[in-house]
């Protein structure tokens, strides 16, 4: 049994009293949540603060990236085994905005993936296809492209332990989320290339978010979807009034 996981990207929001005031209403609002596993990805400069707050709580921290070497000359990368001492459990790789604007590519994703893993920091891997490629239906093929190149040769006793994130990049900040069938679709997709890649054991034990304008209103039949056990979500995560509500009903 996978159980569900639901962790907030802050993005590049949030100042860290601001960050004090929403983890401090989520503590609250998630105080009886039992069944559901739940993380938030603050930006950088406010890990800390967040770390602090929700030490020794139910809500986990993590980070939005992490660079692949240990230490060393390389200006503005935050490295894995600082994001470790800092007390996080998480890392996002590979999110399409990070794709897209920052170069990232499945090379450099699945260096930052081993990175993590050497530090035991659990990396929450995103891909997805973009409108364009949707359209010409390429969808399966940049999927299942990106998480092969992404989770290629790498020890098993540590994939069983990693979040794929589906995030298809036409429903990201757009207010458009996949339907729960053409999300489900893509996740079985997904499962099914792990089991070829590493066996059934292991695919049954990845998590596989979907993450795309996930909302207190359509988190319900998502997660009623087979292989969608939990969400990546980003606007919604910013707000008590629609993260709390996101991870009640994904409990
Ligand atoms: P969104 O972002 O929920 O605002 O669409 C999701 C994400 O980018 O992880």
């Amino acid at each position: 049994m996978r159980i569900p996981f639901i962790a907030g990207n802050w993005k590049m929001y949030m100042t860290r009293a601001e960050a004090k005031d929403l983890v401090e209403g989520l503590l609250t609002a998630l105080a009886n949540v039992r069944d559901v596993e739940v993380a938030v990805c603050p930006p950088f400069t406010a890990l800390d603060c967040v770390s602090r707050l929700v030490a020794n709580s139910r809500i986990a921290l993590g980070a939005q990236n992490c660079y692949w070497e240990d230490k060393g000359a390389f200006t503005g990368e935050v490295a894995a085994p600082l994001l470790k001492e800092i007390g996080c459990k998480y890392c996002i790789v590979g999110h399409s905005e990070r794709r897209q604007y920052f170069g990232e590519t499945n090379e450099t994703v699945r260096k930052r993936i081993l990175a993590l893993y050497k530090h035991g920091i659990l990396p929450i891997l995103c891909i997805g296809e973009t409108l364009k490629e949707r359209e010409k239906g390429q969808t399966e093929k940049v999927v299942l492209t990106q998480l092969r190149e992404c989770l290629q040769n790498l020890p098993p006793e540590r994939v069983v332990k990693t979040t794929v994130a589906y995030e298809p990049v036409w429903a990201i900040g757009t207010g458009k989320t996949a339907t729960p069938q053409q999300a489900q679709e893509v996740h079985a997709l997904i499962r099914a290339e792990v089991v070829r890649m590493y066996g059934k054991d292991v695919a049954e034990g990845v998590r596989i978010q979907y993450g795309g304008s996930v909302k207190p209103d359509n988190i319900k039949e998502l997660m009623d979807q087979e292989d969608i056990d939990g969400a990546l979500v980003g606007g919604a995560s910013l707000k008590v009034d629609s993260f709390a509500p996101i991870v009640r009903f994904a409990e």
